[in-house]
């Protein structure tokens, strides 16, 4: 596949992993790309996880031709693009790798080998020229690990992003880009904003005509859309307008609360995300949580605590930086309700939170004062 007249796509879809980075669940795969510039010298962009290794050296042999690398450049160390290092060596031992100080650090942990011999260490601002492509390294450092580089070609005008724009969903899948990319950058990328915004300064003073992520489509047209999501998500703004309700329910009571505030809300016209957070994907909903303007938090008391799958939830959002937004707690309790007081505790350090006035307190099950409390929450959120 041609990016550009010199550029290729030599990258794989993995659709056997049932998850990536061992908890993100992937039910249309994922792609790990490689780039390589064929100019009057070769440079290969990353590899691949170490399933896929044959395939990918396969791809790249084809794409050569009679060729050989000259450079392979190494944006990022997560093993799900520096697995196969070692193994490119062995088969190009003539070629240098290029990568950072503390990527070449992480290379000696992760493989034992000390590739000085072939090393071409970069720091921001450092080009490498293969002819009419010249790459400039821009440091990226946790987005999201510490030594991330993305480059640019000035030639193409075509921006090698790391993980930034990355999406799951395997290449041949036909999906909306935002929603996997969404659920990608709030879930890997969330806690980085600060350093997202930082990259992103320095990417508006590039004319990218192209970006090439390590995951998901090239990115060649409607950039401005794109580089807008990412100020969003990356300056912790809420992308829409909507209400995220996040439940767990033990015998139904606090599932029947927050259906009953979701068909108020909906019959007011307002978009609601309503997530059971025992069954569903816990990404989706802490991607959900980040998406809207507001968010309902409701859960059983248990243990003298709140009920698991609600801790996690919150862990979550705590996490990745939650903030920004207006909350509503729904709590329950048999004999000492005191959910609300523990989820309000968890999110003491988040910052510019709004909380509602009006909160519903559930004894057991729904009665009269509850489902009014109810109506006022909707009333309170519809605003
Ligand atoms: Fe796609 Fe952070 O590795």
């Amino acid at each position: 596949m041609k990016i550009t007249n010199d550029i290729i796509y030599v990258g794989v879809n993995d659709r056997q992993s049932d998850l990536f980075e061992g908890q993100y669940e992937i039910p249309n795969g994922i792609s790990y790309n490689s780039y390589l510039i064929l100019d009057e010298s070769v440079a290969l962009m990353d590899t691949v996880d170490k399933s896929f290794g044959e395939e990918w050296l396969s791809n790249v042999r084809r794409a050569l031709g009679d060729r050989s690398v000259d450079y392979l450049v190494v944006h990022h160390m997560e093993p799900d693009h520096s697995a196969n290092i070692k193994r490119f060596h062995e088969e190009y031992p003539e070629a240098k790798i290029v990568a950072t100080a503390k990527a070449f650090s992480m290379m000696r942990a992760f493989f034992g080998i000390d590739f000085s011999d072939c090393a071409v260490v970069v720091k921001d601002g450092d080009k490498l020229s293969l002819g009419k492509h010249t790459l400039t390294f821009i440091g990226a450092p946790m987005v999201h690990w510490p030594e991330v580089a993305v480059s640019y070609d000035e030639c193409d005008k075509v921006l090698f992003s790391a993980d930034a724009f990355g999406k799951f969903g395997a290449l041949d899948t036909d999906e909306e880009w935002a929603c996997e990319a969404r659920r990608y950058y709030i879930g890997i990328v969330g806690k980085y904003g600060a350093q997202v915004q930082q990259l992103l300064k320095k990417a508006a003073a590039l004319d990218i005509k192209i970006i090439c992520p390590l995951h998901g489509p090239v990115i060649s047209e409607n950039i401005a859309y794109y580089v807008g999501l990412y100020d969003t998500w990356s300056s912790y703004k809420p992308e829409e307008r909507g209400v995220a309700i996040a439940y767990t329910s033990v015998y139904g009571n606090t599932k029947a609360a927050v259906e009953m505030l979701s068909e108020k809300l909906t019959s007011a016209g307002v978009k609601v995300a309503l997530s059971d957070l025992a069954r569903c994907d816990m990404a989706e909903a802490v991607e959900d949580a980040f998406r809207y303007d507001r968010l309902v938090f409701a859960t059983t008391t248990y243990n003298g605590d709140i009920f698991p799958f609600m801790r996690e939830f919150i862990s979550h959002l705590t996490e990745r930086n939650y903030q920004n937004r207006t909350v509503a707690f729904i709590e329950n309790g048999s004999w000492a309700p005191m959910a609300k007081k523990v989820m309000l505790s968890m999110l003491k350090d988040s910052k510019n939170l709004t909380f509602a006035e009006n909160n519903v307190t559930i004894n057991s099950a729904l009665n009269e004062e509850s489902m009014a409390q109810i109506s006022s929450l909707a009333d309170e959120l519809c605003k």
